[in-house]
């Protein structure tokens, strides 16, 4: 790939400069070919959780600025605590300033534009309520009945403890039915993770959520869906002819998928105790870019074809065996404190913050093909990305240059914070004798397209309200997934031994040797941009 080539769809995104400010009519706001959703109220519960604060609002302001909300949209923020709109709408339209200001913020856009965020906060209005209480549900109750067109949509962005009550809430006071008129009304409701904590967990909450709601009517959201880096590996998969007659055991050596974070719990102390980093990102986020990375080619781009091919997927994932698994938990190192020193931590705790697991697929395509998996807090480097490794030639003609010698191929999907992709593979170095020599070719998403502000909500969002369901968990699949990892959830012979690392490191040793078993090591988590 040829960094001077230029891409040359038209139908591509408009630049970042093409703003409105008006509102979705505003002609040329919209990325080409998309449409304003349909209206509907957007009721959030958890208003004055940061999950509002830093990804919903923001994304929610650029849907606007590309005109993709219909001037029917109204949004309903509810949180316990008395609180006048203006005031809740103040703090987010200065927490939107500052992310717009902020050049290592996804919402990076230099300044709000103020007709957009005008038009959006005047459809927006904040409701004083318990979670639990009656009186709420009939509040909202009558305003959606108000509205024209009856649509709504429940957003969960609140604690997992909360799921359960408000559903059945919903469901009680009659929110949840969408057949009580003939005009095609909808409600929609949209759930966080952490779904569920493990296997009987996860069924007991989709048992209970579906006694109120029909399986089409709940948008189970894994952030990491919506980053456009990751939608773009079916299209780089499928769009081009040289990956799919590779992408088998017979040419995949082994693949690693790795998200590495700088930063630590940052004050998320006590739900991280709880959860752990295994919970926090295996079952889900890295099962999803290992079901983007590995599942067959589906019929089309809809939500069945989609999701029924992952739902295959997960089924296939060998039960994850606990020898196969490392935990790993910071202690005070050179970028921070010890993760036992941070604030609602217990000064014992065992809780991880780093898992890596060797993972394999019992289907034709991927038998025997290792993917290596891990996640931690308080890496050397922010990274998440899949490097495919490609398997040897088999033999080299080259005199002098013995295969082993060879650097193999590795194709790496990019995902954060570098967007793209890059190719490892040998050449000839240049003078008189046959010698190989590594190189890299790098392809950048900003070198091609302009960049939008993005928090990664934004397609989600939109397509929740298009009802599209393609970028949402199935109940079946998120069973698939806790089912898994429940041997590790669940150890027969007592918990997972957690081995410390320190702060700002590669995580633990023993992770090392998950791979050094195997005759393979991590790819660096430094270098190679
Ligand atoms: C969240 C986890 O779901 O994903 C966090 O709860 C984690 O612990 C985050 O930091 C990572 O997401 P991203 O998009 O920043 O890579």
């Amino acid at each position: 790939m040829s960094n001077d080539a230029k891409h040359t769809d038209s139908s591509s995104r408009q630049p970042a400069s093409c703003k409105i400010g008006a509102g979705p009519h505003a002609q040329a706001a919209s990325p080409a070919g998309k449409r304003p959703a349909p209206p509907c109220t957007l009721v959030i519960f958890g208003a004055g959780g940061d999950l509002t604060k830093r990804l919903l609002t923001p994304s929610l302001y650029n849907l606007t600025v590309d005109g993709l909300l219909d001037d029917g949209m109204h949004i309903i923020g509810v949180n316990h605590g008395e609180r006048e709109t203006k005031a809740w709408l103040d703090d987010l339209g200065q927490s939107l300033q500052q992310f717009a200001a902020d050049k290592a913020s996804e919402s990076h856009t230099g300044k709000v534009d103020e007709k957009a965020w005008k038009w959006l906060s005047s459809r927006m209005e904040y409701m004083a309520g318990e979670f639990e209480a009656d009186d709420v549900f009939e509040a909202l109750k009558q305003r959606i009945e108000k509205t024209p067109h009856g649509n709504a949509i429940f957003y969960l962005a609140v604690g997992a403890r909360f799921f359960r009550p408000i559903v059945e809430r919903l469901g009680k006071h009659g929110l949840l039915k969408e057949d009580a008129h003939s005009d095609g009304r909808f409600r929609r409701l949209v759930i966080e993770k952490p779904f569920g904590t493990d296997l009987a967990s996860a069924r007991d909450l989709n048992a209970h959520i579906l006694q109120y709601a029909k399986e089409s009517q709940v948008y189970r959201i894994d952030h990491f869906l919506g980053k456009d880096t990751v939608q773009s590996i079916l299209a780089v998969r499928f769009a081009n002819a040289m990956f799919e007659p590779v992408w088998r055991r017979e040419y995949i050596d082994s693949v690693q998928i790795t998200a590495a974070e700088t930063l630590g719990v940052e004050g998320r102390g006590k739900f991280y105790e709880q959860t752990g980093a295994f919970r926090d990102m295996v079952p889900n986020h890295l099962f999803q870019l290992l079901a983007m990375v590995a599942l067959e080619p589906p019929n089309s781009f809809d939500a069945e074809a989609v999701r029924g091919k992952k739902a295959e997927l997960f089924d296939a994932i060998e039960p994850l065996k606990p020898k196969d698994v490392v935990f790993g938990q910071y202690e005070k190192g050179d970028a921070g404190v010890a993760y036992r020193d941070e604030p609602d931590v217990a000064r014992d705790s065992t809780t991880e913050t780093y898992a890596a697991a060797r993972v394999f697929i019992d289907n034709w395509r991927w038998a025997g093909v290792p993917f290596y998996l891990r996640t931690g807090k308080r890496m050397a480097a922010r990274r998440t990305e899949i490097a495919v490794q490609l398997k040897r030639v088999p033999f080299l003609m080259f005199r002098g240059s013995p295969v082993e010698s060879l650097t193999p191929n590795v194709f790496t999907l990019r995902i954060d914070p570098a967007h793209g992709t890059r190719f490892d593979f040998n050449v000839k170095i240049p003078g008189p004798t046959m010698q190989m020599g590594a190189v890299r070719s790098t392809f950048n998403y900003n070198d091609f397209f302009d960049e939008r502000a993005n928090v990664g909500y934004e397609t989600l969002l939109y397509d929740c309200m298009l009802g599209d369901e393609t970028l949402f968990q199935r109940a079946d699949s998120i069973e698939s997934s806790w089912c898994a990892v429940d041997r590790v959830l669940h150890p027969e012979g007592g918990a997972m031994q957690v081995h410390g690392y320190p702060a700002g490191g590669n995580g633990p040793v023993q992770a090392d040797e998950l791979l050094a078993r195997d005759g393979r090591a991590w790819r660096p988590l430094q270098g190679a941009e």
